[in-house]
């Protein structure tokens, strides 16, 4: 039997522990975060059009330089994760940059508890669903904090990406709605160099019960999209096909990396 708590307990430890390790890390680059860079991905740039103006919620913020880079492009943020750890160097970027921001510590699921208001904007991007068992409960609270006709945006790795070995040698995971997986490692992709002890509670959604969730919530779909590359570097034998896509060597354009939604909210 799952037991949930002790699932989310254990993946705040671990975000707490990669928190650590990825304010201070290359692939994460304050530096470049702090002298101005946008840190969103040409994916989302290009497909979740302008955010001037706009309130905007960001889901699973980690420690909020995306959420700060909307900000830059305008819009009025307010990042969620349920890393304390995460939140608290938010804040720290947050007073660096001068920017500003509201940043909430709380589970995606205990959200309503904790922040009142409706938003234009919902947005959630890469490595945030495989943290949550139950999409249908996740997608109600989209939908809660979204305005009418407000937009929710995901640009997210494909589940398929999920289904394989870490080497993508074969098949290990399932990848239609898992049981909970739990996984033990000694690095993070923010820095395979530090070692840091973590066990992950996980769950695999297939693309369909993704889509399916949003709908059921009052959700209708713009579009969705499937992309051949990623824009980060983190799986085992990468390959920059161009400048800033990653592929997997050897199975180049065979499958896709990554999905992004675009839906608004019905009136
Ligand atoms: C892979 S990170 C998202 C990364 C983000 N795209 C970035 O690079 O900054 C996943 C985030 O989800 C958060 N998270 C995991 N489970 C959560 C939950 N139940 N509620 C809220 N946040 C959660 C973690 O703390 C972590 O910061």
């Amino acid at each position: 039997m799952e037991n949930l708590n002790e699932a989310f307990e254990g993946n705040r430890e671990s975000w707490n522990k990669r928190s650590e390790v990825h304010f201070v890390s290359e692939f994460y680059d304050n530096k470049s975060f702090l002298e101005g860079k946008i840190s969103l991905t040409e994916i989302e740039l290009s497909e979740l059009g302008d955010v001037k103006g706009k309130s905007l919620l960001h889901l699973q913020c980690h420690f909020g330089q995306d959420t700060l880079s909307f900000a830059r492009m305008g819009a009025k943020v307010t990042g969620v994760d349920l890393s304390d750890k995460g939140i608290e160097f938010a804040n720290v970027l947050k007073e660096k940059s001068g920017i500003d921001a509201e940043f909430i510590v709380s589970n995606v699921y205990d959200l309503k508890e904790n922040l009142k208001g409706e938003f234009d904007i919902v947005f959630t991007s890469f490595g945030v669903l495989g943290w949550l068992p139950d999409l249908d409960k996740w997608a109600e609270i989209v939908s809660h904090f979204l305005k009418s006709g407000g937009i929710f945006y995901i640009a997210e790795f494909h589940p398929i990406v999920w289904t394989f070995d870490s080497k993508f040698e074969f098949l290990e995971y399932p990848y239609l709605k898992s049981e909970m997986i739990v996984d033990d490692s000694t690095s993070t992709y923010g820095d395979e160099s530090v070692k840091v002890s973590l066990r992950d509670y996980n769950w695999n959604h297939g693309l369909s019960e993704v889509v399916n969730a949003l709908i059921k919530n009052g959700l209708e779909i713009e579009f969705l999209n499937e992309h051949n590359f990623s824009p980060y570097n983190i799986f085992e034998n990468s390959v920059e096909s161009s400048k800033g896509r990653f592929m997997v060597k050897g199975i180049e354009n065979m499958i896709p990396l990554v999905y992004s939604i675009k839906a608004v909210k019905k009136s």
